[in-house]
């Protein structure tokens, strides 16, 4: 694909607070349609997570943040703030980042007395939202040394400045490289059955003026094993304490392939990522949506009508077979007890 001039010196912002509204660029409707929704409510808030108009670990914490301080400013009693915190606690179970800064709302706001809470928990999701901007841009930095040799890169689901504040995780440190001209190409997998990389992968790298192909899921392994790329490159949604990672449905499949053709699967995350309460990636909720999204495309129909299916919207990589872990705070590699640890108390 031949791409559109030189890269663009900031991107747009995934959501933004203004006037008591959190907008937020509708995931679903991209690539065709660039629209804003306007969220009101915590319940608005929430409906956006459930149906992926708002997605990526980092960004649903973010915007669950401003949900709540949303909820409290309707209502800032004990009562309110505690459903509101469940309803968009349980959007979607994987993704650590959700709980971590729904849990630093609610204690920003319970410290305050009652008339101050929802000014408290809007300051704390404005934290949270710069926090999660600064690490991005430490990620990208950490990674693009990392992988400072590596030309060519495989990426699977998306991870740019749609899935996280700043430019993302490891899309961030693929701009990252971009921008040291150490980059060839991209390989960008469809993710099926949602397609973020086809959909919102593909729309970032175009912006960002990076040289990619689209190529299915399926194409994966064989492409590693032919030596097409360097190293792979994904984000996270969760990461135990010995390293187990949790990231989109097909992330498995890739670091085995990664493993076989001896090339490093990177992992990029920011640390609200790391579960400090798990110790291993068997202790990770995976997230199970609809059969409909596996037997239909658009509205259009895969297989006939009915028929059964399994849709997990992630895996578990072990630790293992992941190469690094890059965080705002540095390495782990390779990710395991005493690499996180050490991080985690950086
Ligand atoms: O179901 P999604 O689209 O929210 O899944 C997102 C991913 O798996 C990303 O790889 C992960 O959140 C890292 S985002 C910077």
């Amino acid at each position: 694909m031949t791409l559109a001039g030189p890269r663009p010196a900031t991107v747009p912002s995934a959501v933004r607070f203004a006037d008591g509204v959190l907008y937020a660029l509708d995931q679903a409707a991209l690539p065709w349609s660039e629209r804003e929704l306007a969220l009101r409510d915590a319940e608005q808030v929430a409906i956006a997570i459930e149906r992926l108009q708002i997605r990526g670990a980092p960004l649903i914490g973010v915007a669950a943040a401003y949900g709540l301080a949303l909820a409290l400013a309707a209502d800032p009693g004990e009562r309110a703030l505690l459903a509101a915190h469940e309803r968009l606690r349980a959007t979607r179970p994987t993704a650590v980042n959700l709980t971590h800064a729904l849990e630093r709302v609610r204690a920003a706001a319970l410290e305050a007395a009652e008339p101050r809470r929802a000014a408290a928990a809007l300051a704390q999701a404005r934290a949270i939202e710069a926090e999660e901007r600064a690490a991005s841009a430490s990620i990208a930095a950490h990674g693009a040394r990392l992988l400072a040799g590596a030309r060519r890169l495989l990426t699977h689901c998306n991870t740019g400045f749609l899935a996280a504040p700043g430019r993302g995780t490891a899309l961030a440190v693929i701009a990252e490289k971009a921008d040291r001209e150490q980059l060839e190409l991209v390989l960008a997998t469809e993710t099926r059955p949602l397609l973020q990389g086809a959909r919102l992968t593909v729309y970032e790298l175009s912006r960002l003026g990076i040289e990619h192909r689209l190529i299915a899921d399926s194409a994966a392994a064989g492409l590693i094993a032919s030596g097409a790329v360097d190293a792979a490159i994904v984000g996270c949604d969760r990461v135990a304490l010995n390293g187990d990672v949790a990231n989109k449905v097909g992330t498995y499949a890739i670091a085995l392939a990664a493993h076989a053709a001896k090339i490093p699967l990177v992992v990029a995350g920011p640390t609200s990522t790391i579960d400090p309460r798990i110790e291993s990636g068997e202790e990770i909720t995976i997230e199970e949506r609809g059969e409909d999204e596996v037997r239909r495309l658009r509205g259009v129909e895969l297989t006939l009508p009915g028929t059964p299916c399994r849709n997990p919207a992630f895996d578990v990589t072990p630790a293992a077979l992941v190469s690094a872990l890059v965080t705002e705070r540095g390495v782990a590699e390779p990710p395991n007890a005493a690499t996180i640890s050490a991080l985690l108390h950086r």
